[in-house]
């Protein structure tokens, strides 16, 4: 069911110091922020040849990244983000197995303009996971 790896998301406590790093030491092409009041977050999107790094800083004051960086002061991988092809199938498919959806259960816009929906990470490993309709 899922497909490509479409992004690895990275919350990070120091948004400039983070594009600064990915951009002097590991030398990739590191995009402007962007804030999505929807999500309570300011994204960064790095391109890599085979998928995206989006790092993650908290905007406004519930932001759900606040809390991720309470528990972690240095940050770290919040969640990793899979393609579907049809997410109401895939959704479908997961409830049937015993998988929980966070949230109503129905799929938001995401970041990329893109149906999205995530897992709860107690059924993967500890793990968040967010399926988007590619
Ligand atoms: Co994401």
């Amino acid at each position: 069911m899922i497909g490509r790896l479409n992004h690895v998301a990275i919350a990070v406590p120091d948004l400039e110091a983070a594009m600064q790093s990915y951009s002097s030491m590991l030398g990739a092409n590191v995009g402007a922020p962007q804030d999505e009041p929807d999500h309570g977050v300011t994204v960064v999107f790095i391109e890599l040849p085979n998928t995206k790094i989006e790092l993650l800083y908290p905007l406004g004051e519930n932001s759900p990244i606040g809390k991720f960086l309470d528990k972690n002061k240095n940050g770290g991988i919040h969640h990793v983000c899979y393609e579907v092809d049809d997410i109401i199938a895939s959704r479908d498919h997961l409830v049937s197995t015993g998988a929980r959806i966070l949230g109503t259960g129905e799929p938001k816009i995401g970041a990329h303009g893109k149906p999205v929906l995530f897992l709860h990470p107690a059924d993967f490993n500890g793990s968040l996971i967010e399926l988007e309709q590619a």
